[in-house]
């Protein structure tokens, strides 16, 4: 009855009165210290002098610590050990955190910070991807490569071919609350940390392993966060680790909250990309063969770079068949912030490579990219060449998208439309419009397969409230909501019935990051499981007190029904209580299926892939490079909706970032390594006056998910993200209007972009 229910996200009353509380709202014993990092202000080299006497000496400075202060692990990495919280010798970018000043204010700790005294003998610094590829920095040997079939002579054979080289810049996360750690030193060596982060369990191991104790020592907990979007998957470990450590060391609490240019200089952001694509293809429009290789810029550690750069690799199919293809994936080491999950994991930018080579095929072929794009779509189910496997061996079994994209060039009269665009393009030329159908096939599952994986810790109280706990973490994408929806559900209570508390790795251990979109496929299946445990025993606790069967007793409308008699659920409660039922119980799930090879390349990674697609149309001013989004229409597939209201708002705030991503973000560092957009004055997100003027997003009403998911729900977290590819290549359509050739954007399409790729054409035409 809850489940499917359009219900309002559980905070949402306290996010819009300013009541939610984060991290930094909560209110602290009077001797809680403040802490800041010393940051390199080099992006490599040697430390020569790091004299931190007069830090010490700054008004409120309680405790200075650098790397060979620390009483145990100087670890942050999430994976390969390559990153300590203080640098030990060297640096590594700028903004890597040198020391940390525990202080009596937030602000004292900041100004003490910034008296110290560091010389850096500096080393060669490797900033860009050129840099990197000259130099043969990366993680691991050499690319990874995969194939299918053979694509150099699946190409070689082709009628035409295609190539080019499409660069992508990263992307800061810029949630609005920015990484943040509380941390109170308990008796016995104990540590109790609040923090603001996507992985608690992650924060609980890294933080044992720096205070030198076993994990049942720290128990974290975390509320919600004021976004995360994957930056706070492990960035969050620095700011944790530093507040547990001197905590532990001075003995007071400690508190962590970076400022915005500090936290845009010291964590690390979406990966940017170079891909270069070559593909053969027919006169008729289908590809018979594509290669790529991707360049993606890493940073200076490791962190999930590897899983990130795989997913890219995963996604660079994304709604097409390729009958042949060879990819092939360079992971380069560079000395700068550290890149690191963004929404959609590397996805986007593989998915970009693929919208590229078709809008391309299009163009040379003269016809509608909607149409090359439908040539090349995976077979529809129960059509005969159906199902197809991708290039990495899965079998495509739910294609939805043919039907799904007939409906959205239906409601959206894309074709019309487009008619419509080039009488405007060929009467105006000022003003170009430009309008893009992008389709998205997203992966879902972790692709390190045993994180898929949940726990969960339902209690009914005697009164018949509902405490419920899962491993997931609140990001403002309403997994707690869509979760307690579920437990109301299972137990046939209403909404309110149900409390959703903070995470808390000592209630649910051993968690896995919440990621990968699989928040609620993963917890609203642990919840369930759970739920349904207790309900079994109360069922069998009132069966056997009314001489009734268990199967035959009914929860609904807030009332449990047992033969002849009716229950409030309260009361129902009350008895098996009274009756000495137990009514706790843990539930746990682990996704079926999953088997991946990652070095080859093969097997099923994913549970199921979600869909969608989008069209958007643009304005470009050809005189300033300044341009509009007029209109998007989504139709996105959520399967059956766990909560539509939330899924509409993962869905539109995922196209606006993707959006954002490919427009307007624009990360600039300088030769020296600095980062120089790390404020809201130079680097600029969509604000709500940038949303499409107008923008009309349904959820896919014939979407049910074929694979046995809580209701038959989708993951709808990442996958809308890349339905801001249609903003990105509408851009494209309107610069094609201003002459013949191809216009090869790169991205961010920044009004300099859309300016030099406007004269790019128009003078191949002089
Ligand atoms: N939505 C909001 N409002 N805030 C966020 O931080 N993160 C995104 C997405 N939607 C995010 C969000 C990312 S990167 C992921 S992986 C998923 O939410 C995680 O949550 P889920 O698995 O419960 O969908
Ligand atoms: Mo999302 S990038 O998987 O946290």
């Amino acid at each position: 009855m809850s489940v499917a229910l359009a219900l309002p996200h559980d905070s949402a009353r306290l996010h819009v009165t300013g009541s939610a509380r984060y991290v930094d709202d909560i209110p602290v014993p009077t001797e809680t210290l403040s802490l800041a990092f010393g940051l390199s202000g080099c992006a490599h080299g040697r430390i020569e002098t790091l004299d931190l006497d007069p830090v010490r000496d700054a008004a409120g400075v309680v405790s200075v610590l650098t790397a060979d202060d620390l009483p145990f692990a100087n670890d942050v990495s999430p994976s390969v050990h390559d990153e300590p919280l203080l640098a030990v010798e060297k640096v590594f970018y700028v903004g890597q955190p040198v020391f940390v000043v525990a202080a009596d204010s937030h602000l004292a700790a900041r100004r003490a910070a910034r008296a110290a005294r560091m010389e850096f003998a500096e080393l060669p610094a490797l900033l860009t991807i050129d840099d990197a590829i000259a130099a043969d920095s990366r993680f691991e040997d050499g690319p990874l490569v995969w194939q299918k079939g053979d694509a150099g002579s699946a190409i070689a054979s082709a009628e035409h071919v295609v190539e080019g080289t499409l660069d992508l810049g990263g992307q800061e996360h810029f949630y609005l609350e920015g990484q943040a750690a509380l941390a109170l030193p308990q008796e016995n060596g104990g540590m109790v940390v609040h923090c603001s982060s996507q992985h608690p369990t992650e924060i609980q191991h890294k933080v044992a392993d720096a205070l030198g104790v076993p994990m049942h020592s720290v128990r974290v907990e975390v509320r919600r966060m004021g976004g995360g979007f994957g930056g706070k998957e492990s960035q969050g470990n620095a700011v944790a680790c530093a507040c547990a450590i001197a905590a532990h060391m001075t003995g007071r609490p400690c508190k962590m909250r970076y400022d915005r240019d500090d936290d845009m200089m010291v964590t690390g952001k979406r990966h940017d990309f170079r891909i270069v694509y070559r593909a053969g293809y027919g006169r008729d429009g289908r590809i018979r063969g594509v290669e790529f290789i991707h360049y993606s810029r890493c940073g200076w550690s490791q962190d999930l770079s590897l899983p990130v750069a795989d997913r890219a690799m995963l996604q660079s199919d994304n709604a097409y068949h390729l009958p042949a293809a060879r990819i092939e994936s360079h992971r380069l080491r560079t000395n700068t912030q550290s890149a690191t999950a963004f929404r959609g994991f590397g996805g986007p930018q593989g998915t970009i490579g693929i919208e590229r080579v078709i809008d391309h095929i299009a163009h040379d072929l003269g016809r509608d990219p909607l149409e090359v794009r439908r040539l090349n779509y995976y077979p529809a189910q129960g059509t005969p060449d159906a199902p197809r496997t991708t290039h990495y061996r899965m079998p495509v079994e739910d294609f939805a998208l043919h039907a799904m994209t007939e409906e959205l060039e239906a409601s959206s009269r894309y074709r019309e439309r487009r008619g419509a665009v080039a009488g405007w393009n060929a009467a105006n030329p000022v003003l170009k419009r430009g309008i893009a159908l992008t389709p998205v096939k997203f992966g879902i599952s972790f692709t390190l397969t045993h994180l898929n994986q949940a726990g969960a810790l339902v209690h009914v109280y005697q009164d018949g409230s509902i405490h419920m706990n899962h491993g997931g973490t609140e990001m403002g994408q309403g997994l707690f909501q869509k979760v307690a929806q579920v437990a109301a559900d299972r137990f046939g209570v209403p909404i309110e019935t149900v409390s959703v508390t903070p995470t808390d790795t000592g209630k649910v251990p051993n968690t896995s990051a919440t990621a990968a979109s699989s928040g609620s496929d993963l917890n609203g299946m642990a919840v369930s499981y759970a739920c349904d445990t207790i309900r079994d025993r109360m069922a069998g606790h009132l069966a056997m007190e009314h001489q009734a069967s268990a199967a035959d007793v009914r929860f609904e409308g807030g009332r449990v029904l047992v033969g002849d008699a009716a229950y409030s659920f309260a009361e129902a409660a009350g008895k098996c209580y009274q009756g000495r039922i137990s009514l706790s119980a843990t539930g746990f799930y682990k996704t079926p299926k999953l088997e991946w090879n990652r070095l080859k390349g093969q097997g099923r990674p994913f549970y199921y892939f979600a869909y969608g697609a989008a069209v958007t149309e643009v304005v470009l001013d050809t005189l300033t490079g300044e341009n509009r989004i007029l209109r998007t229409d989504i139709l996105h597939d959520a399967g059956t909706s766990l909560n539509p209201a939330i899924d509409i708002g993962q869905v539109e705030g995922g196209f606006v970032q993707g959006a954002g991503w490919l427009t307007m973000e624009e990360l600039v560092w300088d030769d020296l390594g600095r980062l120089r957009t790390h404020a809201p004055s130079t680097y600029k997100i969509p604000a709500c006056s940038d949303r499409p003027d107008v923008f009309n997003v349904s959820l896919w009403r014939r979407g049910r998910n074929r694979e046995n998911t809580i209701h038959r729900s989708k993951a709808v977290g990442e996958p809308p993200l890349l339905l801001g590819i249609s903003a990105f290549l509408a851009l494209s359509d309107a610069v094609a209007a201003c002459g013949k050739a191809y216009p090869a954007l790169d991205a961010p399409a920044t009004p300099e972009r859309l300016l030099s790729a406007v004269r790019r054409i128009r003078d191949t035409e002089a």
